[in-house]
């Protein structure tokens, strides 16, 4: 195995996750986020030599924290094709999926990929860096109404609408290329004292936008009860209340949108059960080690037998 590279990701919630995927040594697990591969090491040296785990990650600077082992394998690619893949390598089902959503730290402070408001950089912010599509794209071409659309939906903004004026009146006095300069060039909406935070929304925004990250992690949901054992663990981590949200309605009510639907008897049918009702979050102590936990939420369930 490669070494634990620390500075690439502290992984959160560690023994949480492994506890919710109650590993079994002989199992097959998937990691469709491997990142720096934290959580995937210690899945790892819980298996035995029959036990499989099959890690994804769509940024190929992932792939470098990789090592060769005949029960390990890593999978280059979106998690959105989660079960092709497992097809591909002849695995219908498996015991427990690791998902910890978002981008690892390793993509925030690399400042080439612009992902930070720290840096002044090209403004790119994919995540598979074998795309074309960038921030740079969105923001030189999303007429006023799609920029505050993803304002509003993605980053949460008070003024969405404002800040999508702003932006559009600035690009057409010269090009924004870079964070830099898109953050100068919607300073005059940024509200006082909370321009951090204002920022952080605006990035937050492009960010989901540039990855799609609400219709994979929707395609890769809807994927995972077909996928998973009889009782094997369905594990979530995310990091804001619009990702957690499908993964809640999922896991309570059996469906992405929330909506339920009973049998003949009246019964919920839904593929899972919650092994926890409310979501597990890092501990104080966590927080202070390493503060990229603190907006961490942990859910997970159990794959039922008779649900869909
Ligand atoms: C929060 S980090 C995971 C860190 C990892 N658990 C660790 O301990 O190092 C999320 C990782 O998932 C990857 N990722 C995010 N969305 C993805 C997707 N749709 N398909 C594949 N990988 C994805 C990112 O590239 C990033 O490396």
């Amino acid at each position: 195995m490669t070494n634990n590279d620390a500075t690439y990701h502290v992984p959160v919630m560690l023994q949480e996750c492994l506890d919710g995927l109650a590993i079994k040594k002989d199992g097959i697990y998937v990691d469709v986020t491997f990142g720096g591969g934290g959580h995937s090491r210690e899945i790892f040296k819980l298996l035995s030599p029959e036990g499989k785990l099959i890690s994804f990650d769509q940024d190929p600077d992932a792939a470098k924290n990789a090592w060769d082992a005949p029960n390990f394998h890593f999978v280059a690619s979106n998690f959105a094709f989660l079960k092709n893949h497992l097809k591909m390598m002849g695995i219908s089902h498996v015991d427990g999926i690791l998902a910890d959503l978002g981008v690892s730290s390793h993509q925030f402070d690399d400042a080439k990929r612009g992902f930070s408001i720290r840096t002044n950089e090209r403004l790119d912010m994919r995540m598979n860096q074998n795309g074309d599509f960038d921030a740079a794209k969105i923001v030189a071409t999303y007429d006023e109404e799609q920029l505050a659309k993803i304002f509003r939906e993605y980053g949460e903004l008070d003024h969405p609408y404002k800040t999508a004026v702003e932006l559009v009146k600035a690009r057409n006095k010269g090009k924004i290329s870079t964070t830099g300069e898109l953050m100068e060039a919607l300073a005059p909406v940024a509200p006082k004292f909370k321009d951090h935070k204002f920022f952080a929304q605006v990035f937050q925004a492009l960010r989901i936008e540039v990855n799609k990250e609400m219709e994979v992690l929707e395609k890769f949901l809807e994927q995972t009860a077909d996928v998973l054992k009889p009782g094997g663990r369905l594990v979530v981590m995310s990091y804001h209340s619009l990702e957690d949200r499908p993964v809640k309605n999922l896991m309570k009510r059996g469906s992405l949108d929330g909506k339920i639907e009973k049998d003949f008897f009246g019964k919920i049918l839904k593929p899972f059960e919650e092994v926890n009702r409310k979501p597990i979050s890092p501990s104080e102590e966590e927080i202070q080690r390493n503060t990229r936990a603190r907006s961490a939420k942990l859910r997970i369930a159990k794959r039922v037998e008779d649900g869909k």
